[in-house]
């Protein structure tokens, strides 16, 4: 099982992490096959599993729900969970349950919290609790109403200078690693030259330590609007709408089921019912 010091261990060696989203059972299974070093249970559900606009419906039960159903399909996987909208805002005491109940009682092995020096002290608290905690910065889905939109971050100079300077002090809070979303990729590689902890890219170019995606996003599955930074690996939704289509040709044609997909009786037994 990796754990947090697997990834600091992966950027030293300069070994390139993979991470995916991945938010039930089967999706799980699916990415614990294919190798990925992280799963994480992000809060993207809210948007490409249940529906929702943004993030921002996104509960607690929600978050649990979903990472139970991970933890079961990828066992021996790290799964970091996301803290949805407002539950590490309000009192320390209602974030270390929040934290908590995401570690305890859904098994994930660290949690995600959006924003910069707004979450330090948090970051500190949790950490010092036991909690390891993946940052995320750049473009924060979290913030959308706030922001009115969303779009590439940081791309002057002063706002640059502060995602630097954030990203360091939440190194130095016991982040042990950080998500960094949809900004310039030089801006991503002073970053990831400046902190010893892995920053995982997304929309951030080519050289961070690691790279996070949607799964439903790289595989074709996805019916949200799909970002620019996204590279399509797959169209399962055709093979799956041309599934679809098939066995209803099928069942109309009577072609399915077939004498394999069913059943028989014993002819005396029949004879005795036909009476
Ligand atoms: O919720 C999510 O999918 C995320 C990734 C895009 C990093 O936070
Ligand atoms: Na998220």
């Amino acid at each position: 099982m990796k754990t947090t010091k697997t990834f600091i261990n992966m950027k030293a060696a300069g070994e390139k992490i993979t991470m995916v989203t991945a938010y039930d059972y089967p999706s799980a299974v699916i990415c614990e096959k294919a190798g990925m070093d992280l799963l994480l249970v992000g809060d993207s559900l809210g948007m490409v599993v249940l529906g929702y606009e943004s993030t921002i419906p996104v509960t607690m039960e929600d978050m649990i729900h979903h990472t139970k159903a991970v933890k079961r399909g990828a066992p021996n996987t790290f799964i970091v969970t996301d803290m949805p909208f407002m539950t590490y805002h309000g009192s320390i005491d209602e974030t270390l349950k929040n934290a908590r109940r995401l570690l305890q009682e859904s098994g994930a092995a660290a949690v995600k919290l959006e924003g910069g020096k707004q979450i330090i002290q948090t970051v500190e608290t949790l950490t010092n609790a036991g909690v390891p905690v993946m940052a995320h910065l750049g473009l924060t889905p979290q913030m959308v109403g706030v922001m009115g939109g969303y779009s590439v971050q940081a791309k002057e100079e002063e706002d640059a200078a502060v995602l630097i300077s954030e990203s360091l002090a939440l190194e130095k809070a016991g982040a042990f690693a950080i998500v960094l979303e949809c900004v310039p990729q030089q801006l991503a590689q002073i970053v990831t030259n400046k902190v010893n902890i892995p920053v995982i890219g997304i929309g951030a170019g080519q050289q961070t330590d690691g790279q996070v995606l949607v799964y439903h996003d790289m595989i074709g599955y996805g019916f949200h609007h799909i970002p620019k930074f996204v590279k399509s690996y797959g169209n399962v939704k055709d093979v799956m709408i041309d599934g679809l289509k098939k066995y209803k040709e099928e069942v109309q044609q009577m072609k399915f089921p077939a004498a394999e997909h069913s059943f028989n009786m014993k002819t005396e037994t029949l004879d005795r019912l036909y009476g």
